[in-house]
């Protein structure tokens, strides 16, 4: 059973009175995740990550289409009660302690009691915020603010997690921290879904990623198959390659770049693959290795937008 569903979700937003002021912020957005994994949407600001999970939320509301979450439709309440949301710039007041606003979201949600007061414990371990339990909020850094703002998305123990930029403004230990915290979630058997603008984070943790631009799913996929252009290959070789061997490769395949740190090739198929090989042994060039190329997810992600503007 797949944790989130949506159908052919649109949003317009429209600015007041004037038809000038509207703003496609989603168009005809379908997508699914499965349970227990952790799943990155990722996307420019303005590309509207924000605008997907609070629909999902029923914090705004979709112009057309459906969306299911823990395989109900979002119009219905009593979903919520099994969903975490931690928004994006989220604010605690900053006289309260960790345990006291985590303390406050819980009785919200409906916990009191003891039970309230060891989940809070669970949560502060989970999160790694322990010792910080007694300490006002305004004395946090912005990776302890995240981290106490995911056990609050935790306190109702949620099934299904939404995190807005949780990484956002926060140093590169904080972050690593913030990852760990999101396997060991993932670990317990949740489903995470993320909103990030920043691609390298969503590399390091996501299982599934989609990119989002201008409103426009562009791409679903595994970080690897995101990354990984089917037809680029890295050969390495030693030796040198003269400038007719070079001319002779350049017209057996797409494109080609050759440097004393390898060869990158593009090829239509395995055949002009083992064409290219053909050649350099030949030439009696010694090939030490031959592999697919992979690019990292920003190449990939800044390909892809690249495409979707119009020449
Ligand atoms: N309440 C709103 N009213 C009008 N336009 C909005 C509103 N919220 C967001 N937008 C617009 O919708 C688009 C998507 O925004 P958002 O969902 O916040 O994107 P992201 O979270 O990816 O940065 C942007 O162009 C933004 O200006
Ligand atoms: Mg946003």
């Amino acid at each position: 059973m797949p944790a989130l569903q949506c159908e052919h979700l649109s949003k317009v937003y429209r600015g007041g009175f004037r038809k000038k002021g509207e703003v496609q912020a989603l168009q005809d957005l379908s997508l699914a995740v499965e349970t227990g994994q952790i799943f990155s949407l990722l996307g420019p600001n303005g590309a509207g990550k924000t605008t997907f999970v609070k629909i999902l939320l029923s914090i705004t509301h979709p112009t057309s289409g459906r969306a299911f979450v823990l395989d109900r439709p979002i119009t219905e309440p009593r979903v919520r009660r099994k969903v975490g949301y931690l928004p994006e710039n989220h604010r605690f007041p900053g006289y309260l302690t960790g345990q006291q606003v985590l303390t406050s979201f819980g009785s919200l949600s409906g916990v009191r009691g003891p039970a309230l007061r060891s989940h809070i414990d669970s949560l502060l371990t989970l999160v790694g915020m322990q010792e910080w339990r007694d300490v006002k909020v305004r004395k946090y850094s912005k990776g302890m603010m995240q981290r106490l703002g995911l056990a609050q998305a935790l306190v109702n123990d949620p099934a299904i997690v939404f995190l807005d930029e949780p990484t956002d403004g926060v140093d590169p230990v904080g972050r690593k921290e913030i990852r760990d915290v999101l396997r060991n979630l993932r670990n317990e058997g949740k489903t995470i879904f993320l909103n990030s603008h920043l691609l390298s984070e969503v590399e390091l943790v996501s299982d599934r990623v989609a990119i989002l631009d201008k409103g426009k799913l562009l791409k679903v996929g595994t970080v690897q198959e995101l990354t990984t252009t089917e037809e680029s290959y890295h050969i390495g070789y030693e030796g040198s390659i003269p400038e007719a061997l070079r001319t002779e490769a350049a017209a057996r395949v797409l494109d080609i770049v050759i440097s004393s740190e390898g060869i990158v090739a593009r090829v239509s198929d395995a055949a002009s693959l083992n064409a290219l090989i053909d050649l350099l042994r030949k030439h009696k060039v010694l090939i030490t290795s031959v592999g697919q190329q992979r690019n990292t997810l920003e190449e990939s992600f800044i390909s892809l937008i690249k495409r979707e503007i119009p020449e």
